[in-house]
């Protein structure tokens, strides 16, 4: 069968997976009504084409942090992928050339190694069990050329995930990037908004905040000099009965009034998701599943294809909505089906 979007390469990777790996990947937090949110917001997000346009020529060019990349569509930090390939993250790594892969602190291969074959931009995921570990961590990451750190906020610990714990799945004693040095006693110094200020005297790479849902936190992170935001509700894994990202974008951007730059994760699948996240404000999203979709089948060409297949169908998009370049896309070019949540932002008509 000829695989033709993201969707047939999730259905060959569950039956190349055993059933507990699967779980593990596929789950969302307890019940998962923000995993079912996350795909529902965007089918509830109708498109308004703009027709007559010259659009003989897309680009989808941009800088994110001031790092050029070939389109706004980033890799998203899923630890431990050694499950889906045995190449795990250098797989990945090789595959992300036009554009920004974020590696985890639980990579399955160290972050030294996936920096020696990437062919593309890399941040750091950093998650330390204490200062020690944070220091080092940096020091590596920006020793190894990582442009950038991103700090996961949403995660002080993990969501349950019921499906992989009735198969009996736990993950791998957790080694790469750890080597056989102690970790101390556990995660016993978390991010907190009071230790941003030191992790920020440690490093002059720019620093992201991944898994902002509200205002409230995104004004916060502005006044922690943080230099962008991922609006993510980590692809329905953590806290089950938080809202759509999709939904909660508008009242960040509209808090954050282009003081940092925003991007957003959760549920991205298609081209058009693309286009109606960059519509309601997103600078660029990240892509999470379907990375080890495209990995636990194919290795290093399945990410490359099906980063491909995104690409290609956001071109396709842009192109039907009627916009030729990034900075054309606007709120204009959505409306609202169904959901009763923030209306700025959006067009009313
Ligand atoms: C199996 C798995 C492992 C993940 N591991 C991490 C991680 O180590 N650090 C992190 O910040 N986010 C992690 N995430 C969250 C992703 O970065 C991202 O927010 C999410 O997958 C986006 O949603 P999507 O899968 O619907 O695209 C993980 C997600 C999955 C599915």
């Amino acid at each position: 069968m000829e695989l033709v979007n993201v969707f047939d390469y999730e259905s060959l990777a569950q039956t190349s997976l055993d059933a507990g790996t699967w779980a593990y990947f596929a789950g969302g937090a307890d019940d998962e009504i923000t995993l079912r949110a996350n795909r529902r917001a965007f089918e509830q997000v109708q498109l308004r084409p703009r027709v007559l346009v010259d659009v003989s020529c897309i680009t989808m060019n941009t800088r994110v942090l001031g790092i050029p990349v070939e389109m706004p569509i980033l890799v998203a930090p899923i630890g431990f992928q050694g499950l889906a390939h045995p190449d795990g993250e250098c797989a990945t790594a090789s595959a992300s050339t036009k554009t920004i892969m974020i590696v985890s602190t639980f990579s399955s291969r160290t972050l030294e190694e996936i920096a020696q074959v990437a062919t593309g931009p890399l941040w750091f995921q950093l998650t330390a069990p204490n200062r020690l570990w944070t220091e080092r961590l940096v020091q590596r990451a920006a020793a190894a050329g990582y442009r950038a750190l991103v700090i996961t906020v949403d995660a002080p610990r993990s969501g349950r995930k019921e499906a992989a714990q009735r198969l009996d799945f736990h993950l791998p004693a957790y080694k790469a990037n750890f080597g056989d040095e102690p970790m101390g006693n556990g995660f016993t110094s978390l991010p907190t908004w009071s230790s941003l200020a030191w992790l920020r005297s440690l490093t002059s790479l720019p620093i992201v905040l991944k898994g902002i849902l509200t205002a409230e936190d995104a004004l916060l992170a502005l006044d922690h000099g943080m230099d962008g935001i991922i609006v993510s509700n980590h692809g329905g894994r953590q806290l089950d009965g938080v809202p759509a990202t999709l939904e909660v974008l508008p009242e960040i951007i509209e808090a954050v009034n282009g003081r940092c730059e925003i991007y957003m994760d959760s549920g991205i699948r298609r081209g058009t998701d693309v286009l109606k996240a960059l519509a309601l404000g997103a600078q660029a999203v990240l892509v999470g599943r379907p990375i080890i979709w495209g990995l636990a089948v194919n290795g290093a060409d399945g990410v490359a294809n099906v980063l491909d297949m995104v690409r290609t169908e956001f071109e396709q998009a842009m192109a039907l909505v009627g916009c030729s370049t990034l900075t054309t896309i606007n709120p204009s070019f959505v409306r609202r089906m169904v959901f009763n949540g923030y209306l700025n932002g959006y067009h009313r008509s």
